[in-house]
């Protein structure tokens, strides 16, 4: 005991471990245990999680995994439902059921009230199905052009007022992509370009006061046409599509949308050259106004660096309608190509038609909002985002991003004028895993992240994690909470909080007063012993330091913890020990402890005992 303790001591005093802190490092990490976690096994291993929200009131889920569609209510863990997709069928010939086992959910989406759209693939035959909320399948739909065939596919789409937009491969092979719609209108079922593209994210760009202007936006990256050797191999685009779109007339476009345009996506650091080229993932936060409707788009470098871009609809609507377009110098036919859906797209002039199929690409790029860069550029490898509106108190609003990481791991990012705050690491996970799928439900602040095998339900308003004082609450910053004057808690209208600088002015004094530190009671420690002092460091963002006799002493940061090492207890190392963590201008006392060394030294210590090992080796030789 006595010896591992020592071990522990030395490798501590020679190696300590440097983990200073620093803001681009989320503050806080609370694991499974901190934050309000429930779990939901599935029970077997899934290639692919597609999620779709259930009924917010019983904060439900529907799932689609392999050969597997589950109805998860977190609430009422009885009145969860499983189903097989696609359900079993009997074949004419032997009357065997064909086996399900190997279809993989791929497309997941609510169509109505009562209603679900459903498809899979086995890797050959896709199938869809439109079903009920029982998950009971009850009209086949034809897959083709809508769901792909290969489960790895991203293949994003969209279920609009009986329509499905999905950007899928037609065929089994590589590179068949295209934008295509079936359903209630007329099916579009375009030519697939010539670059390889790979889809990204869909989003509805409405609804507009005119309703017929209403668009759809598609988020893809595209191979890079530039041969210059420093160019990177992807580009980042935004293509539009009108909703009313019906194609164009038998001799030109027929099937082919007459609206689409598309233009880069510009993010990266201009005057430093740092260029983010390749967009991972895409979180679209609906305004009220759709031309506030902010794409937060997450971007990679070649050199594995992730980055923040934040694009508004009405950004990108404006270069549609305003920017030159690429390659072209002529003048402009009228009606402007794309600029305005109208209601017969079969009726267009011969020119607009012809236009739209020669010149798609807009010469000017989308800008990023704010300064025209990311809102923040980072060394953490995040694979997703989401993105979530939060009514703080006073009615503010905040948004907050979700950004997850390959090892299971989920950073909780508050964006504010200045820059990015990140709140918290999450760790909802037991074990590392790779994250398969998140989805936000704004309604009730609940986060779902699965892996291959488990669906967990976080809530983003667990703020009894972040402490149990004031400062605790408003250093943590987190617009989801609030110092209810008793403990932190969701936030509410009379909360105290100060998102903005987390300055713990606004709890008054009392709620900045010091809390009672741990150990007051006098310890006596045998005189040349060695001792270790524990601290406990929650925030990375604050500076930890230790105080004994009026002097400073050094923090050796282990574990977690800000440790006071002792070599030798003598009575000089007597008196008061206190750790205190500095944050924001704000002083406050973590820990205290009284030391006395014992008036004797009792037999051999380690420190002794080891200088005996020595010269006893320096004899033998
Ligand atoms: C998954 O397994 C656990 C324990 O093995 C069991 O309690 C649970 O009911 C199973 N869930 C499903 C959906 O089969
Ligand atoms: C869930 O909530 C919906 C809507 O309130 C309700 O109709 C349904 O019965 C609830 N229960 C289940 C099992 O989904
Ligand atoms: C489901 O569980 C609830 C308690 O969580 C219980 O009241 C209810 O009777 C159960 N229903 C069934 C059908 O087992
Ligand atoms: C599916 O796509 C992946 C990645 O693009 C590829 O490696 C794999 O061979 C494809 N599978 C089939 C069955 O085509
Ligand atoms: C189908 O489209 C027609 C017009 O093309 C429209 O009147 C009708 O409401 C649509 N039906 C649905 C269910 O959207
Ligand atoms: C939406 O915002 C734009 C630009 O701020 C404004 O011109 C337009 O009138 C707004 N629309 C509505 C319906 O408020
Ligand atoms: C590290 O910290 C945890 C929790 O504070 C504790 O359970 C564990 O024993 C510590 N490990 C060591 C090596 O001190
Ligand atoms: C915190 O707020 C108080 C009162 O508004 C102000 O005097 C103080 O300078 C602020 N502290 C910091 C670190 O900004």
């Amino acid at each position: 005991m006595f010896i591992t303790r020592w071990i522990i001591f030395v490798l501590l005093k020679h190696f300590p471990l440097n983990v200073t802190g620093s803001h681009h490092d989320p503050r806080v990490t609370l694991t499974g245990e901190d934050v309000h976690v429930r779990r939901y096994s599935l029970n077997c291993s899934n290639r692919r999680i597609e999620l779709l929200p259930g009924f917010p009131q019983n904060n439900s889920v529907y799932v689609g995994g392999h050969g597997k569609l589950w109805y998860l209510n977190f609430n009422r863990r009885n009145q969860s439902k499983k189903a097989t997709f696609p359900a079993l069928e009997r074949k004419r010939s032997d009357r065997k059921p064909t086996a399900p086992g190997n279809y993989d959910v791929t497309t997941l989406h609510r169509v109505d009230a009562t209603r679900l759209f459903v498809c899979g693939s086995n890797g050959n035959q896709p199938k869809c199905c439109l079903m009920t909320l029982d998950m009971v399948c009850i009209e086949d739909i034809s897959p083709s052009g809508i769901a792909p065939f290969n489960v790895t596919e991203r293949a994003p789409s969209l279920y609009i007022d009986n329509d499905v937009y999905a950007a899928v491969s037609r065929e089994a092979k590589q590179n068949s992509v295209a934008i295509r719609r079936i359903g209630n209108k007329t099916h579009m079922w375009p030519e697939i370009a010539k670059q390889e593209q790979r889809y990204i994210s869909m989003a509805f760009s409405g609804p507009r006061e005119d309703q017929l202007q209403d668009k759809v936006y598609t988020f893809l990256v595209q191979e890079s046409s530039d041969n210059h050797p420093e160019a990177s191999a992807w580009n980042s685009w935004v293509t539009q599509v009108c909703k009313a779109d019906m194609g164009g007339p038998k001799t030109m476009l027929q099937k082919s949308w007459t609206s689409r345009l598309s233009a880069r996506l510009s993010c990266g650091i201009h005057d430093r050259k740092e260029y983010f080229n390749q967009l991972l993932d895409v979180a679209v936060l609906q305004a009220d106004n759709w031309t506030q409707s902010r794409v937060y788009g997450l971007f990679r470098n070649g050199w594995g660096m992730t980055a923040i871009c934040i694009y508004t609809m009405g950004d990108i609507d404006h270069v549609f309608k305003n920017s030159d377009f690429e390659g072209f110098t002529g003048a402009v036919p009228n009606p402007r190509p794309g600029e305005q859906c109208v209601k017969d797209s079969t009726k267009l002039p011969q020119k607009v038609l012809s236009h739209v199929k020669e010149y798609p690409n807009m010469r000017d790029w989308v800008w990023p909002v704010g300064r025209g860069g990311p809102l923040m550029v980072s060394h953490h490898d995040y694979k997703g985002i989401r993105a979530d509106r939060v009514r703080g108190p006073g009615h503010k609003h905040y948004n907050v991003l979700l950004l997850s990481l390959d090892n299971g791991r989920i950073h909780k990012v508050l964006e504010h004028d200045a820059g990015v705050f990140i709140i918290a690491e999450l760790q909802p996970f037991s074990t590392r895993t790779r994250i398969q799928n998140m989805l936000l439900q704004h309604s009730t602040k609940k986060l779902y992240v699965s892996s291959s095998s488990e669906v967990v339900e976080v809530d983003l308003s667990g703020c009894q994690s972040y402490g149990s004082l004031c400062v605790d609450c408003v250093q943590a910053r987190d617009p989801y909470c609030s110092w209810s004057r008793t403990h932190c808690t969701a936030t509410s209208r009379k909360g105290i909080q100060d998102v903005e600088h987390g300055n713990v002015s606004v709890c008054g004094q009392d709620g900045g007063s010091v809390p009672k530190p741990s150990g007051k009671k006098v310890e006596i420690l045998p005189l040349a012993s060695n001792h270790y002092l524990h601290c406990p460091m929650s925030s990375s963002h604050a500076e930890y330091s230790w105080r004994h006799g009026g002097q400073a002493r050094e923090c050796v940061p282990a574990n977690g913890s800000c440790l006071l090492l002792i070599n030798s207890m003598t009575s000089e190392e007597d008196g008061v020990y206190t750790c205190v963590a500095s944050e924001g201008g704000y002083t406050r006392t973590l820990a205290e402890y009284r030391l006395q060394a014992e008036s004797k030294a009792r037999g051999l210590t380690p420190p002794s005992l080891a200088l005996a090992c020595l010269l006893l080796l320096l004899l033998i030789r």
